[in-house]
């Protein structure tokens, strides 16, 4: 832990209330904080009658015979309980009308519009699942997915759970490296990409990333290529032997053999890699019951979808948000979901405000970072668009400040929309804190109350509850349905990692305090996990990538706190001999970084020491380095400090 917990602030600047409107009320699935109250009982006091009744819709195709259980740290949901995730997405929507609604509505960069019926995404994703068969991929086989924001991405991840082969999604931005050593952690039989994405007016080559990648990756048999660019936009080489094109492969597949694979509750479903406080990025096992479970009910209830909905989560499928609220949440309760491809400010700062008007968007989902952008540019780019289609507003991923909040309810809002903070993390699968839009009223800054089944504690190192109005270590008590399971091939890591610092509780790795009225506020990672724009970076992979450069000898990276970004990357490098701290260096190792992890993980500044401040035994002295990056003065203990000096002189070099 590189915070002490009592460090964690303990009065709010906001103590505003915010009221949802009685229009919105009256339409809500919870009205009322009484009625909220009484299902939260209902589901920690009758569990049973309570996810009985909340997992009717979906498709079991047999029923479980024991709810949980929970032998610590690992906790097993719905046992007895055969399904198929891709079953209730696509398959249950058939026999309805939903059968011809839009389940994707596609915007991409340059402006073209695909829409997709539930009947034709079923039908895409029975062909592919069928040819994925066709190539060898069994029950429990791993699926690495490497895509940009196409509607195949969707198509890609629920044809692997159709056929019970977990995927793993590895975001595009990431580097050829960061690729490689996903697909090698899981060894992953099939890489599934396309030729590149627009971004921000130009191209991401995903392929030929791709094709750097799998030079080492012993595991991979086949790439199936989806052209989204084709050849003339940006030219690929396809290997012989090892490379299919995605339109053939899918021709040919005979799709009687897509039919949907029956699993147990708790079969893989993804493996999703994030970013832990130490060593390499952890791949976090999700399987397939519960976490269906936890994405479809917390949407249902979160968002308080309706057909009529055209919702817009406008994370990249890459991360988790994009998994549970992009594809397993929304589409398992039959929405409507816009899917947008590019950059927010492509080809200006007006762009997610024209898509909300020209697609009538009634729900957006998005992250501060972006919120605060956009504040940067002023309230002019949103009002040149119509925004009366809006009536839900969403925010996850950091905590959100409570002018952006404010604004965001203001300018994107109107006035008129509830705002819904959601506080959760990849290992929880699904959102557990947050307040019901209909249910709560909201106070800027506060993520609100814990969502059904879920049991938040804030305590001291100790594991004492710290009481309201204190700041202190956030824990879970009891499991939920989406809970990890596993770190995959990692038991020991998992255990460690989430279970070792409080005693017979999940530890979330999260600074928090409840208020006086409960309201939970999220006010950040406290061990070593950085959160710049809404991306999860650990220093152990930044320092690393960093000292695989051969001018480096030590690194340490630090977040700094920053207005736009809420954390900014700050990395402290010692040279070795005879290199020259000057700003080529600084340029070749923040490049090093970006090509070792990719461009989103880029240093915001290096500052280059003769010595890093370190203890006695050996060990880096973070806080203070993140006191340097901040310019303020160190106020915790520095007795155990080796040397003074280095940090005076890291001062000096300001
Ligand atoms: C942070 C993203 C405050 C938190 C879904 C958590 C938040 C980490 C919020 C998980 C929020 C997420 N308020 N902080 N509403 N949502 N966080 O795994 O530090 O990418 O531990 O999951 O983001 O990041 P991850």
């Amino acid at each position: 832990m590189s915070i002490d917990p009592q460090d964690i602030e303990t009065h709010s600047h906001e103590s505003r209330w915010f009221e949802p409107s009685p229009e919105f009320v009256a339409k809500a699935r919870v009205r009322s904080a009484e009625e909220y109250e009484k299902l939260y009982r209902e589901s920690l006091d009758s569990p049973e009658t309570f996810w009985k009744r909340e997992t009717g819709d979906l498709v079991f195709r047999s029923p479980w015979k024991e709810l949980v259980e929970w032998k610590l740290p690992h906790a097993r949901w719905f046992e007895g309980a055969t399904l198929n995730a891709s079953e209730s997405c696509l398959d249950r929507h058939l026999s309805t009308d939903r059968k011809d609604a839009p389940a994707l509505i596609w915007e991409s960069e340059p402006g073209e519009t695909r829409r997709m019926t539930y009947g034709e995404l079923h039908q895409k994703v029975v062909e592919l699942a069928a040819a994925l068969r066709g190539l060898g991929v069994k029950k429990g086989d791993r699926v690495a997915i490497y895509m940009g924001m196409v509607p195949e991405v969707v198509v890609a991840m629920l044809a692997a759970a159709r056929i019970g082969a977990p995927h793993t999604v590895v975001f595009g931005g990431f580097a050829a490296e960061s690729l490689r050593d996903r697909i090698n952690d899981c060894a992953a039989k099939v890489v599934l990409t396309q030729d590149g994405a627009y971004r921000r007016g130009g191209v991401v080559p995903l392929k030929a990333t791709v094709d750097r990648a799998v030079e080492a990756t012993p595991s991979v048999e086949k790439v199936v290529v989806f052209r989204r660019l084709g050849q003339s936009v940006l030219p690929i080489e396809m290997k012989e032997g090892r490379d299919l094109d995605w339109d053939a492969l899918v021709k040919q597949a005979d799709p009687e053999a897509g039919a949907p694979e029956s699993v147990d509750a708790e079969h893989p479903l993804f493996i999703l890699y994030t970013s832990g406080s130490t060593g390499k990025p952890k791949g976090v096992l999700h399987t397939t019951a519960g976490y269906l479970v936890g994405a479809h009910v917390s949407t249902k209830y979160v968002f308080d979808l309706r057909d009529s909905d055209v919702y817009w989560c406008t994370a990249d499928v890459g991360w988790v948000t994009g998994h549970s609220y992009l594809v397993y949440g929304p589409l398992s309760n039959g929405a409507t979901c816009l899917m947008y491809e590019g950059a927010p400010n492509h080809p200006d700062w007006g762009r997610f405000w024209q898509i909300i008007e020209k697609h009538k968007v009634t729900i957006l989902y998005t992250a501060p970072t972006a919120i605060r952008a956009f504040i940067r540019q002023g309230t002019d780019w949103p009002k040149k668009s119509d925004l009366s289609s809006l009536r839900l507003l969403g925010s996850v991923g950091e905590p959100i400040n409570p002018e952006a909040w404010v604004w965001y309810h203001t300018n994107i809002g109107q006035g008129r929309c509830p705002v819904v903070d959601t506080w959760w993390q990849t290992e929880t699968g699904s959102i557990l804190l947050t307040t019901l839009p209909g249910a709560h009223k909201m106070r800027p800054g506060s993520t609100g109350l814990p969502f059904f089944g879920v049991v938040p504690e804030i305590v001291n190192k100790a594991g004492e509850p710290v009481g309201r109005e204190k700041g202190g270590l956030l824990i879970l008590r009891r499991p939920w349905p989406s809970i990890l399971r596993t770190v995959w091939g990692d038991d020991e890591r998992f255990r460690k990692q989430y279970f070792s610092e409080i005693q017979g509780a999940y530890f979330t790795g999260d600074g928090a305090r409840q208020d006086k009225d409960g309201y939970f506020h999220v006010v950040g990672r406290i061990d070593d996990v950085l959160n710049v724009s809404g991306h999860r970076i650990g220093t152990a992979e930044i320092e690393s990538a960093l000292v695989s450069h051969p001018s480096v000898a030590e690194a340490a990276a630090v977040g700094r706190p920053d207005e736009l970004k809420g954390q900014a990357l700050v990395v402290f490098v010692t040279l070795k001999p005879n290199n020259e701290p000057n700003e080529a260096m600084k340029k070749a190792l923040t490049e090093h970084v970006a090509q070792e992890i990719g461009k989103f993980a880029r240093p915001d500044a290096v500052r280059f020491a003769e010595s890093l401040p370190k203890t006695r035994s050996g060990k880096i002295m973070r806080r203070l380095l993140k006191d340097v990056a901040a310019g303020r003065e160190s106020t915790g203990d520095t007795s155990t400090l080796e040397d003074y000096s280095v940090i005076a002189r890291l001062r000096e070099e300001d």
